[in-house]
């Protein structure tokens, strides 16, 4: 049978360039993800070369997608491009790509706010959520708590008032001399550490409401690194720290996602961005939310860390409710930019 619609969308507002067709808005034909290696070799995102690396990677990715998913460019019904927040200079290159590829073949495109889709993307898998839910959004550049009244009703709950969740595991895993991003590094070192090793602070797990803050962490950790020198460290050390800095961010993230389970009755918790891998947050949410009957959706790690299968999914649901963008469309940096997500 021949699908009602076909959204083609493009992600790439950060470092991660990324193609996907979905069919119905919940079924995926073809999803490509290429990381950028080359930020590797400098420690963090270079932003210059992730544009660079958008121009060149998007029109093959664009063609791989397309025969992956036995597509033709005319069966597109409209093309949804993630526009805000993000780096501008890469939002800049998929807006650009959208816009001339829809306008060539006469259909829509839809911008789609990046920090919108990952409230969604466990949808991709998990199907539709009870409401209230709340999503607890984690990444390299953002920490958001947000309750979900409905699709496209949005309250925010809490955020971090300085370093995001996964900055925190960057830079503490820079400090161990363990490269980038530290966040995988961190968490398979952890396993083998003594989480009470060293007394790290819960930030801000004190205080009444719901936003974080993880740069004193990061301090707390340079004090208790600073008698041993700079990197490398003993290896049992390296563990340890580890294992204590993870300890001490899984108890916050997790402390303040109880919270606002109990203070909004949500029915469902989502989970979203790169931080959404970290094995032992997982495993501590999951009694979260069984202790409060509360549904745990996780996506799988291909679908918490950047990528376009949910800016398809947020696409199709805006085409479905009629909201296409205009010809003035244009990428922005901030969260608030699309008007619908306000802090
Ligand atoms: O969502 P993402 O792929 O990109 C953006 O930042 O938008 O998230 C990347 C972040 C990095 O900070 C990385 O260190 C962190 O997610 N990360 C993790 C894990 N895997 C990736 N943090 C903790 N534990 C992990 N297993
Ligand atoms: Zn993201």
């Amino acid at each position: 049978m021949k699908p009602e619609h076909l959204v083609l969308a493009i992600e790439t507002s950060c470092d991660d360039t990324s193609v996907a067709i979905l069919e119905d808005g919940q079924q995926l034909r073809s999803h490509l993800i290429a990381a950028q290696d080359i930020h590797k070799l400098y420690g963090g995102i270079v932003p210059e070369l992730a544009s660079r690396a958008h121009l060149e990677l998007l029109p093959p990715m664009v063609a791989q997608a397309l025969a992956e998913a036995q597509v033709q460019p005319h069966d597109l019904t409209a093309i949804a491009v993630t526009h805000a927040p993000g780096l501008v200079g890469s939002l800049v290159v998929g807006v650009a790509f959208a816009k001339a590829y829809a306008a060539a073949l006469k259909i829509p495109v839809i911008g789609v706010n990046h920090i919108e889709a990952h409230l969604h993307s466990a949808t991709l898998e998990h199907g539709e959520r009870p409401y209230p839910a709340v999503a607890l959004i984690v990444s390299g550049g953002h920490t958001e708590l947000v309750l979900i009244r409905a699709f496209g009703e949005y309250e925010w709950l809490g955020a971090t008032l300085d370093d995001a969740a996964g900055e925190a595991y960057d830079k503490v895993a820079k400090r161990l001399g363990l490269g980038f991003p530290g966040g995988p590094v961190i968490d398979r070192l952890a396993a083998s550490g003594r989480a009470d090793a060293f007394a790290f602070p819960r930030p801000m797990l004190d205080k009444p409401g719901l936003d974080f803050s993880f740069s004193g962490l990061k301090t707390a950790v340079a004090h208790a690194l600073a008698p041993h020198g700079e990197a490398p460290y003993p290896a049992g050390l390296t563990a340890d720290i580890a294992a204590s800095f993870q300890a001490a961010v899984v108890d916050t993230l997790a402390g303040k996602c109880g919270r606002a389970l109990d203070r909004t009755g949500a029915k469902a918790l989502d989970l979203g961005g790169g931080v959404a891998c970290n094995r032992a947050l997982r495993e501590r949410l999951v009694s979260v939310c069984a202790s409060r009957g509360v549904a745990l959706r996780i996506p799988s790690p291909r679908l918490c860390a950047d990528n376009a299968g949910m800016i398809a999914l947020v696409g199709a649901r805006r085409l479905a409710m009629g909201q296409v963008s205009g010809a003035d469309l244009d990428a922005a940096a901030s969260l608030e930019a699309s008007g619908l997500l306000t802090r």
